[in-house]
């Protein structure tokens, strides 16, 4: 068995997403050839985690780019793809990164050359893709000396390499502790209502065959109170200039927890997570989803009919319950604010 999971291949002509909806029982490729296709698998997850959706959204400039040229104002549709791009998930900063970057540096013949845009933006996205594996190998590594011998490391969500180009960040991390040789466990949670823990961080750990045990999110301080994990480490969409982080919801609580029970606690990003043009998380705008995910369970009802439900997809926990953030230049700590050297 391959040893690494892929979230997306380019073609060179189509981008190809692994469909995570379908995961862990069966790999099926979606293959999007417009922009708009690339929006909706964005929008509908069946690609997520914050990096991989920058990438895909990076590649989707490509075709709209591509597209463009048959239009009677190219500059126009792919400014307008880019906005429709960066609408498709809000909360994530390096959708938006990704696309006003593709526009600022990566297509420097737009509204002079259709054909040459296109072949700029393929480029650029090509570029940003291998940005986001330099990034994610780096991070990991940083991080992998934080764990030791013996350590238990509870996570949430999914940030393994289905959720970034390649390697992943918090899960990378981890991975490159155990590739180095150490003793390490995981505990994951299941991370309702999508269940990114359960269908698709457990389906990462059998691959790297690292051992775990799966929980719900509810046991996390089951776990915590006797000593079953001793380190815990997540990953971040959105990270404010103050070390604020929006990440899947349920990272706060652990965050509280972890204080409470004297664990470190740490989030793993790449750069292009931070958004320095906010002060703090109060600023994050957190994507609200449909109240059916938590009104079913795998598509089934649970909740009796008449129910209602809340549905926020992230919260933000704030920097004072922060050990450090490891990024690819290394591990920041606390007090922070300064972000060019750890
Ligand atoms: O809603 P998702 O699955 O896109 O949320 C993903 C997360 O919250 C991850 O922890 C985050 O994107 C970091 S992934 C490297």
């Amino acid at each position: 068995m391959s040893d690494e999971l892929r979230s997306l291949l380019w073609t060179g002509s189509c981008l190809s997403v692994l469909d995570q909806l379908k995961l862990p029982f069966e790999l099926d490729w979606i293959q999007c050839t417009s922009y708009c296709q690339v929006y909706s698998v964005i929008k509908n997850m069946n690609i997520r985690g914050a990096p991989a959706i920058g990438v895909a959204a990076a590649y989707g400039m490509a075709l709209a780019a591509r597209e463009a040229i048959s239009m009677p104002d190219p500059e126009q549709f792919v400014r307008a793809a880019a906005d429709y791009l960066k609408s498709a998930r809000p909360t994530a900063i390096n959708l938006a990164w990704a696309v006003d970057r593709c526009l600022a540096e990566g297509a420097p013949s737009l509204g002079t050359d259709a054909v040459a845009t296109a072949d700029e933006l393929t480029a650029f996205a090509d570029q940003l893709a291998r940005d986001d594996e330099e990034r994610n190998l780096a991070l990991s590594k940083y991080g992998a000396d934080l764990f030791d011998d013996g350590d238990t490391i509870l996570t949430i969500c999914n940030t393994g390499a289905l959720a970034t180009y390649r390697y992943g960040t918090a899960f990378g991390a981890i991975n490159e502790a155990f590739k180095q040789g150490k003793n390490i466990q995981v505990i994951a949670l299941e991370t309702r209502p999508y269940l990114q823990g359960a269908r698709l961080t457990a389906l990462e750990l059998v691959t790297a065959g690292i051992p775990f045990h799966l929980i719900t999110d509810g046991m996390a301080g089951f776990t915590m109170s006797h000593g079953m994990a001793t380190k815990v480490i997540v990953g971040a969409d959105r990270i404010a200039a103050n070390g604020d982080f929006a990440n899947k919801i349920g990272t706060y609580q652990l965050a509280v927890l972890a204080r409470y029970h004297g664990l470190p606690f740490y989030t793993a990003a790449p750069m292009s997570s931070f958004d320095f043009t906010i002060a703090s998380g109060a600023e994050i705008p957190i994507e609200q989803r449909d109240e059916d995910e938590v009104l079913t369970f795998a598509g089934q009802r649970v909740a009796a009919n008449g129910s209602h439900a809340y549905n926020p997809s992230f919260d933000v926990t704030p920097n004072e319950l922060l050990t450090g953030i490891v990024t690819d230049r290394g591990v920041f700590r606390p007090p922070f604010g300064k972000w060019e050297q750890p």
